[in-house]
């Protein structure tokens, strides 16, 4: 496994691969690698001929009150770890060489970033938008990997490459959960014992909307009032949002029809954690 670090070496790495024809899948990642992150790994393997994980602590995504200083940064774990999954490339860059002086683009998806983790984040998805178009614009896999817990991300991600006639495709792979359905982010590590048992909520939450729906509940309100509730009924939990929204546009409408996403952003304690799941009313 080779570890690079300039913008020049990952560039040239991938350009020789595809002279040759060498499919190559990218799994962008900011690090604390957990099985999470392990599955897309996993995943682009399966398809790819050559896998490229990036980890970058990207500070154009966080916003000034945000925790940046504190996001948990494991990378000797996370080298060892990419090894084991028989990674090709580690692509390491400084943030001087991702945004050198003068730097001054922000790539922006509009109206599908307005809202949710827009709206609690500002800023936070141009950030998102413009490492991602630049990881792909260096890179230029044949398949980028993400995850589905990131679910608005997804979205925007896939946007994008739609709209800018990006040459990759987006892939989207499940949610990795916790024996108690808590979703592996690289935040938990944030939670205190309590807190980690009370982080339980979120998908306790989103099992409660869920059910409503799957027992014919059609009221986006009644919905929402479902997660709300299993929210509200836990001390160290706060909600931030509890949405019910199209699985592709994020757009809300007041009744359930076919397919929708449930969508929860909860601070426990200190730590914001987000999670989703999509369900089909039949
Ligand atoms: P990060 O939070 O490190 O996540 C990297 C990828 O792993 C994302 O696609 C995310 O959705 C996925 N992921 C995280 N937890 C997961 C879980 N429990 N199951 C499945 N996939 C999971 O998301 C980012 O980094 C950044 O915003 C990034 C895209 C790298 C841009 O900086």
């Amino acid at each position: 496994m080779q570890r690079l670090r300039t913008i020049q070496s990952v560039a040239t790495w991938a350009r020789g691969l595809q002279r040759e024809g060498v499919t190559i899948g990218l799994v962008p990642t900011m690090g604390a690698l957990h099985e999470g992150h392990l599955s897309l790994i996993r995943s682009a393997r399966l398809s790819c001929d050559a896998i490229a994980v990036s980890i970058f602590v990207n500070p154009l995504q966080f916003g000034l009150l945000e925790d940046f200083d504190r996001y948990p940064r494991t990378m000797p774990r996370d080298i060892r770890l990419c090894e084991q999954e028989g990674t090709d490339v580690v692509f390491v860059p400084r943030a001087a060489d991702i945004y050198p002086p003068g730097f001054e683009t922000v790539v922006s998806v509009q109206r599908l970033t307005r809202r949710f983790e827009g709206t609690s984040r500002p800023g936070h998805f141009g950030g998102v938008t413009t490492v991602v178009t630049k990881l792909l614009n260096l890179v230029r896999p044949d398949k980028v990997f993400f995850g589905q817990k990131d679910y608005q991300q997804a979205a925007v991600v896939t946007r994008l490459v739609k709209d800018l006639n990006l040459p990759t495709a987006v892939v989207v792979r499940p949610t990795v959960r916790d024996a108690d359905g808590v979703a592996l982010s690289s935040r938990n590590v944030f939670l205190s014992p309590p807190e980690r048992k009370a982080a339980a909520v979120v998908y306790q939450a989103l099992s409660a909307g869920r059910e409503a729906i799957r027992e014919g509940t059609r009221s986006v309100k009644k919905v929402q009032a479902a997660m709300t509730r299993v929210i509200w009924a836990e001390p160290l939990a706060r909600l931030d949002y509890a949405a019910v929204a199209h699985p592709t546009t994020l757009e809300e409408s007041r009744v359930v029809r076919g397919q929708v996403v449930l969508l929860l952003a909860v601070w426990i304690g200190k730590t914001r954690l987000i999670d989703s799941l999509v369900v089909t009313a039949r």
